[in-house]
Order: structure tokens, then sequence, then C-alpha cells
């Protein structure tokens, strides 16, 4: 694995590489419980995991065929689409896509375990149309939905005068031959993927120590992509979330330094955002140990 602190810096920069499309939905060994856990979530917090504008109705339609294509093209193995019904043989689930009429992406972020999200210009600026996530870090759809990227951001320190104008930018450049993907990573107290805004961020850890650091943190990384929609003209935003217990850092010291170094480096604003404040000494002190 690739830890993206390796290098030892913190920057709050785009970091977008280019995607070749074979690599936009990624399969692995969570495969299983997280398609569960979504359908739990569907129908536990039904609000919570799927919001949607009328106007996001063609993209998300346009998203759930791109994505069966894609599907039944890399994974022929596992997906099978025969009429009304697309099957995943990996888990035995079959779901009918009529089903998913009035909300194509909720069918979308069923099938994998991606999250997605659509944007689209209303005056001119990126809007967040529908979002399909179930694996949202502190923040709720119903807050985000209608709202431009520099309001969606708002809590992020920095972002205004950093990243908006990049991230505005590359919005509108983006071509659909020509997507991009960006690692963005986090230290969470808890290996729960569902971390609605709400949850206390902070509960667990006042009693985190240099001695159980490793076993009562983690590390959540989430792949992001960003593709064009050939049709609509709209942004599709991917989300695949990965939890790693911090202790994975004992096998790559050339990392765990590049943390200590990355969170020596971060703004007291970012660290009281990230709520890295409360644990820095005892990380610095379990990542100096290993
Ligand atoms: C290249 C594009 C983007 C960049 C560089 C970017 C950057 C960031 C950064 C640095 C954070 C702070 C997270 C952290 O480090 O802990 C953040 C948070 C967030 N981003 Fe983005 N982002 C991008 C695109 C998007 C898009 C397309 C959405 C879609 C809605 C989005 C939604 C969010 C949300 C909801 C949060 C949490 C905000 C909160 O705390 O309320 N981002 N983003």
């Amino acid at each position: 694995m690739h830890f993206p602190f390796t290098s030892g810096k913190w920057q709050l920069k785009l970091g977008v590489q280019s995607l070749d499309l074979k690599d936009w939905i990624q399969i692995d060994s969570h495969f299983q419980s997280e398609i569960d856990l979504k359908e739990q979530l569907t129908l536990s917090h039904p609000s919570e995991v799927f919001g949607s504008l009328p106007q996001s109705l063609e993209s998300q339609r346009e998203i759930l065929s791109l994505l069966i294509e894609h599907l039944l093209t890399y994974f022929p193995q596992i997906y099978h689409a025969q009429g009304n019904l697309i099957q995943n043989s990996l888990i035995n689930k079959t779901w009918q896509i009529d089903d998913f009429a009035t909300n194509p992406l909720a069918l979308a972020g069923r099938l994998v375990q991606e999250d997605f999200l659509i944007l689209q210009p209303v005056d001119s600026q990126y809007c967040l149309t529908a979002a399909s996530v179930c694996f949202p870090l502190h923040w709720k759809i119903a807050e985000k939905l209608g709202h431009p990227l520099a309001m969606i951001h708002q809590p992020v320190p920095q972002y205004q005068q950093k990243l908006s104008h990049s991230v505005d930018n590359l919005f509108t450049r983006l071509s659909a031959e020509n997507p991009v993907w960006r690692l963005n990573w986090s230290l969470v107290d808890t290996p729960d993927l569902f971390l609605a805004k709400g949850i206390k961020k902070e509960g667990n850890l006042p009693t985190i120590t240099s001695e159980n650091a490793g076993d009562r943190l983690w590390l959540r990384f989430e792949r992001q992509s960003m593709r064009r929609l050939p049709k609509t003209g709209n942004i599709v935003f991917g989300v695949h979330t990965y939890i790693e217990p911090l202790k994975i850092l004992a096998n790559s010291p050339e990392a765990a330094q590049g943390l200590v170094s990355a969170v020596q480096q971060m703004p007291f604003e970012m660290q009281v955002y990230k709520s890295i404040l409360p644990v820095r000494d005892a990380l610095i002190a379990y990542l100096e140990n290993l």
C-alpha cells in the first residue's frame, strides 16, 4: 500500500493524477461486508445515505448505465445483467433496475463499495445535486445538497485561500476522456465507515495513549475519482473509503516517519478540524517508538 504521507510533507493541494478508466471501480476483500452494510444503512438511515435534486435525474441514469457497462466489461465473472436485472454472483444478490427509476444513483451506490456524488453547474458554479453516500466522514448530505463546492468546503481550514480556485478550475476543464483521481487521508478513533455528523467526534480521543494508539486509531483513506459524464456533461465524483489500523505502519517505518513530520507541519486549525490535536502527542510518541 502507498501511504500519501510518506513524503513527510503537509500541504493542502489538489494532488490529482490521471485515472485509467479501467481502474474507476475497485473491489477488495471487504466487498461483501461493505455491500451488506450499505443495504442495512439504506433501511436504517434512508435520508442520510441518499439525497437528490430533480435536475440530477438524467445524470443519475447516465452514471448507472456507465457503471453497469463498466462492471460487465471489467468484472464479467462477478456481475451479470439480464433484462431488468443486475446480479452480483460474488455475494449472490440480484437487483431490479426498475425499482430505482426515481433514484438510479442509489442503485449505483449499492452495486459497489464506492459512494457517488453528482456535481453540475448552477449559475456557473459546480453544485452538489445528488449523493449516494453511505460512508461520510462527519458530514451530512442534507446540509450540502444544492450548494457549490466552495460552500460545501466551508468548514475546511484554508480551503478558500489554497484550494477553492484550483478545484473550480479542475471541474471546469475536466474532460470525459481524461478522468482524474486523488487520495485524502484522515485519522479516526473508530473503524466504523458510517460516520454521520452528530456522532461525537472526540468521544474516545482522551483515552488514547502512546501505548494503545496502534489499536485505538485508524487511518482512513478516501480514493476519490472525478469524471465528466459524456452525455449530460455533468461530473461524477466517486469515493472509495479504506480503513486500516494505525499499527499497520509498524511494517512501513518510512511512512510512520512521514506521518510524524506531516503532523508536525500541519497548521493548528487543520489539526483541530481533523481531530488530531487531542491525540497528537500520543500519536507522535507511538510512531517514534515503532
Ligand atoms: C479535487 C477536488 C477536491 C479537493 C482537493 C477537496 C479537498 C478537500 C479537503 C482537503 C477536505 C478536508 C478533509 C480532510 O483532509 O480531512 C475536504 C472535505 C470535504 N470535501 Fe472535498 N475536495 C474536493 C472535491 C470534493 C467534491 C467534488 C465534493 C463533493 C461534494 C467534496 C466534498 C467534501 C466534503 C463534504 C468534505 C467535508 C466537509 C466538512 O467537514 O463539512 N469534495 N475536501
